[in-house]
């Protein structure tokens, strides 16, 4: 019997070929060297040590405090450090809650405009921006039982200057607050760490 043409012959020839090859190259498991994982190991301890002593600055709960009379450069102070700015100071902390307006949002902000918190007592009004409020709290008539976050952050400066700002600002006609009572205030309360619970405690005192 003839080979035929692509018939048994060149089946075997290609078979022996096969048979001659290499296997393919596949590719082997290679560990990372040893130290290259002791000092990835190292690296990593490192970074979360690192992270856990740098200091964070300040409280960020109410985000930057920092005010415009913050950031000027001293010597622009020395000539306009009593004229820090009640108005600019309301705008970027308190207007966000309280409106521009001073007349907060119906039933979740009381309003500051015809406030008898806001024009009473300049002690209370200091204790509630100094340290907060939480609970019942009565305004005009009206109960809010929202948070009102302690701004114990600010300067005396800044707080007199905001609250001598909604004292008589929208109508309000309360004589201003000198830095001096907010001090004292300060000084006064400073065992408190708990925002006030409501009107109540307030009206309490300290
Ligand atoms: C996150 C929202 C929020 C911000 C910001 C805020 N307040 Fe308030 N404030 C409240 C809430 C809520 C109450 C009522 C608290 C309660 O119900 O116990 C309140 C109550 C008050 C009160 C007493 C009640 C009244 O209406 O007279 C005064 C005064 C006041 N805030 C002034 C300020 C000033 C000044 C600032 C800016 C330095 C400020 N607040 C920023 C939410 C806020």
């Amino acid at each position: 019997m003839s080979a035929s043409p692509g018939g048994d012959g060149e089946m075997k020839a290609s078979d022996a070929q096969r048979g001659r090859e290499h296997a393919d190259p596949d590719e082997g498991v290679r560990p990372l060297p040893w130290f290259l994982v002791m000092f990835l190991g190292a690296m990593a301890m490192w970074g979360a040590f690192y992270i856990y002593i740098t200091p964070s600055g300040e409280e960020s709960a109410y985000g930057d405090q920092r005010t415009v009379a913050t950031l000027r450069p001293p010597e622009a102070m020395a000539g306009a450090a009593a004229k820090v700015d009640g108005k600019q100071l309301f705008g970027s902390k308190c207007a966000a809650c309280h409106q521009a307006t001073g007349l907060g949002v119906p039933g979740v902000f009381p309003p500051l405009a015809g406030s008898e918190w806001v024009v009473g007592d300049e002690k209370v009004l200091t204790h509630i921006l100094l340290r907060g409020v939480n609970e019942e709290l009565v305004v005009k008539g009206t109960a809010y039982r929202g948070a009102m976050p302690a701004w114990k952050a600010m300067s005396d400066d800044e707080l007199a200057a905001v609250m001598s700002y909604i004292r008589g600002e929208w109508g309000n006609q309360a004589a201003p607050i000198k830095a001096d009572t907010v001090k004292a205030q300060r000084e006064a309360t400073k065992a408190r760490t708990e925002p006030y619970n409501g009107g109540q405690e307030l009206k309490s005192g300290t």
